[in-house]
């Protein structure tokens, strides 16, 4: 079968062919995956900068955003059947378990080792055939199958939001994210899902298809916070200068999410943070509440802006879109005919 992934060896990104999985066993669904989005992760992987192979493997499959069709259930699988349309979690929990991890939080893993299909040691879903077992993957109805490649990237900003809202005050209104990439776009649309008034803030001109998109959804956009202060921040941007930004931006009692920020350099106001009880916390992955949540919310949101956050590739174009800056509107999502 085709498989798009990452070659240890000649350190480059490249097509192979691999032998189809044999089947599915016990509690595991044989899949054909159907989609594959990329994101910042991947463009990272691809500069061999994080990520591994398979214990004893030189080569990495790539593609953690997946929507695939179950083609066999194996033994002992409950609530599956072929035809069924999936979406796998990411993360596979550390063995032996930790604390975390035993209690169904691998996004929480106390350890580090927990391991990431098309991340870190285990193969992703750039390639036609995967097998999961039933616990990891998450069943989705047809009437969303398609923007249903956006239920993993939305399942982190789902884990995130709910942390902020968790740890603020009754009360928070206002919500300032920072980056107008899928995850920010996203972000900000859960956050108004949540009654908060949402404001994207990024360096895109306003006629950029970003900004448009933004607007669009109907949610302001800015290229500077000025003095805008905000009870929820979330830092989607990747930058460390917006995760800065962002601590400026607070509100008494707000709290700040980072989700994509390298480490920063500058000063942290300890003191301003002392006295107005303010946050920050760190978000990465999801738990399968979130992508429950992440079920419920994508039918709730504008369709036709999820559309456009879209944009289809073929197979063979990974070469050219895995690498590529990101810089359109788009979610690249390469389809596996
Ligand atoms: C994925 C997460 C993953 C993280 C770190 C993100 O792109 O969406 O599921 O945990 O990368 O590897």
């Amino acid at each position: 079968m085709r498989a798009a992934g990452l070659d240890y060896e000649s350190r480059a990104l490249v097509e192979r062919d691999l032998p189809e999985p044999r089947g599915a066993g016990a509690g595991e669904a044989l899949l054909r995956v159907r989609e594959v989005g990329i994101c910042g992760t991947d463009r990272e992987l691809a500069t061999f900068s994080i990520g591994f192979p398979p214990e004893g493997e030189s080569f990495l499959v790539l593609g953690h955003e997946a929507l695939a069709q179950v083609v066999e259930a194996g033994p002992g699988v409950k609530a599956l059947k072929p035809g069924d349309w999936v979406v796998p979690l990411v993360r596979r929990p550390c063995n032996p378990p930790c604390f975390s991890c035993a209690r169904g939080r691998r996004d929480l893993c106390l350890t580090g080792k927990a391991l990431e299909r098309g991340i870190f040691g285990l193969h992703g879903y750039f390639a036609e055939y995967a097998v999961d077992s039933e616990a990891d993957l998450v069943r989705v109805p047809e009437a969303l199958l398609d923007t249903a490649v956006l239920i993993e990237p939305l399942s982190v900003v789902e884990k995130a939001v709910e942390t902020a809202l968790r740890i603020h005050e009754p009360g928070a209104r206002t919500a300032l994210v920072f980056g107008a990439g899928p995850i920010g776009l996203l972000a900000a649309m859960v956050l108004e899902l949540r009654g908060l008034r949402a404001a994207i803030v990024s360096l895109e001109p306003p006629d950029h298809p970003r900004a448009r998109l933004v607007a669009a959804a109907g949610i302001e956009y800015l290229n500077t916070p000025g003095e805008r202060k905000a009870d929820i921040v979330i830092e989607a941007a990747g930058a460390a200068d917006a995760a800065m930004a962002g601590l400026r931006s607070l509100a008494p009692l707000g709290v700040l999410g980072v989700l994509g920020s390298p480490d920063a350099r500058g000063e942290i106001p300890f003191r301003d943070m002392l006295v107005k009880n303010q946050t920050v916390f760190g978000s990465v992955n999801a738990s399968p509440e979130a992508f429950q949540r992440a079920l419920e919310d994508l039918p709730r949101m504008d369709a036709g802006v999820l559309k456009r956050m879209i944009h289809r590739a073929s197979f063979g174009d990974f070469a050219t879109t895995i690498p590529a800056a990101a810089g359109g509107a788009a979610k690249v999502v390469h389809v596996i005919e």
